[in-house]
């Protein structure tokens, strides 16, 4: 499974990328919002630092304003990921912009029919948001099955792009169910790490080393 990280946090993208565990970006405008910066500016930055899709997001909300919105983010770098709404207006913009040759990821899906409407209309990417469903008590996992299902059924080559990933456990569900890529926050990628056995073993070991009195260095 890919990691996309979730944020605009040119800083916070750059300590995992170091790692070689970012192989995108996804933004959006709360996520714009929450940088401070100015949307072509910092996603330039993003995309010059990352080598794969980084996602901007269009604001308008009818098809030929959200379409020059597209191209205008398109313009950034050739990995921009155009991020659009799965409305009506959305998927025409998708259908217009793939055509071109851009990469498209259709965002808010909170259903397998609007999965399936998106890969008609040629997504790169769908992002379903799990844990917006399962706030109102719905089951976001079982989206991610719904849509993984329906997608192998035919061959749909639109990439399953789990987003509002909240834990890490999210992350490993994600990744049983056959996500394409998940995109979460950077602490929720570090929390991957976290394991209270592991703190606890390496706690007894370098107590258990400090009374050896040896030094390795
Ligand atoms: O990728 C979409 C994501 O940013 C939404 O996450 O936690 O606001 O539902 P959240």
């Amino acid at each position: 499974m890919k990691f996309f990280v979730d944020t605009a946090d040119v800083a916070a993208i750059a300590e995992l990328n170091d790692l070689g565990m970012v192989d995108g970006v996804t933004t959006n405008p709360s996520l714009i919002l929450k940088s401070g910066r100015d949307i072509l500016e910092v996603t330039k930055e993003i995309c010059d630092m990352v080598d794969g899709p980084v996602s901007a997001e269009v604001v308008a909300t009818d098809a030929d304003e959200m379409i020059a919105e597209g191209r205008k983010l398109a313009e950034i770098a050739p990995n921009i990921a155009v991020k659009v709404p799965l409305t009506w207006a959305g998927l025409k913009t998708c259908k217009t912009l793939t055509d071109a040759g851009t990469m498209v990821n259709v965002t808010l899906c909170f259903s397998a029919n609007q999965a399936l409407i998106a890969a008609k209309a040629g997504a790169t990417f769908i992002s379903p948001f799990i844990g917006r469903l399962d706030d109102i008590n719905l089951d976001g996992m079982e989206l991610i099955a719904d849509i993984r299902a329906i997608y192998d059924n035919y061959g749909y080559e639109t990439n399953i792009l789990a987003a509002s990933i909240r834990s890490a456990n999210h992350m490993k569900d994600a990744a049983l169910i056959g996500a394409d890529v998940a995109t979460a926050p950077p602490g929720v990628i570090k929390a991957m790490a976290n394991h209270v056995l592991t703190d606890k073993g390496l706690a007894q070991f370098l107590s258990d080393w400090e009374k050896t009195g040896q030094k390795i260095l």
